[in-house]
């Protein structure tokens, strides 16, 4: 899969102030690294062999430039380098005046659904079993 590229508008919920990340009417760092975040899993999945999924394990994000409330920022997210199972993408993204808005790295695992989500479905069962009697 090639580069992924994906357009946001900046709304009032994606700003630190209501997010809760600041005090200012501009773009929350956690929200920009969610839509870079949601890019390289968009890249990853596109290539993810059958019967796997990811999981993001690792992200490096420098916040460089604000965007206030109504800036389009594009997210885009490199094609892997695959280090085995780990795939190791490069993210940026840059406003409508075409400056840097971030650069970062993201870090995905390629893990089998069932045995990644078992051990929580065991756990659960054994916490909801009756307890046996003591003899
Ligand atoms: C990805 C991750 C499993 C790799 O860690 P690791 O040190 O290589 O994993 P371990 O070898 O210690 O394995 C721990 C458990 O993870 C699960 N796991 C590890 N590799 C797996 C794989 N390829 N497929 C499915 N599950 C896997 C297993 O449950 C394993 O326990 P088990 O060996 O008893 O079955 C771990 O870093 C992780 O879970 N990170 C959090 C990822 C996440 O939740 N992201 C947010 C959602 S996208």
């Amino acid at each position: 899969m090639a580069v992924q590229t994906f357009e946001h508008t900046v709304t009032e919920g994606d700003t630190a102030a209501v997010l809760g990340s600041g005090d200012l009417a501009v773009l929350a760092t956690p929200r920009l690294i969610n839509w870079l975040e949601r890019a390289a899993y968009a890249v990853a999945k596109a290539s993810c062999p059958a019967g796997q999924t990811s999981v993001g394990t690792l992200v490096k994000v420098e916040h460089l430039k604000a965007s206030p409330v109504g800036a389009v920022v594009t997210c885009t997210c490199s094609k892997p380098i695959s280090d085995g199972r780990r795939l190791i993408f490069h993210v940026k993204a840059v406003d409508d005046a075409g400056e840097q808005v971030a650069v970062g790295e993201m870090h995905r695992r390629l893990v089998d659904p069932q045995r990644f989500m078992t051990r929580f479905v065991e756990a659960a069962e054994a916490a909801a079993a009756p307890a046996t009697p003591a003899e």
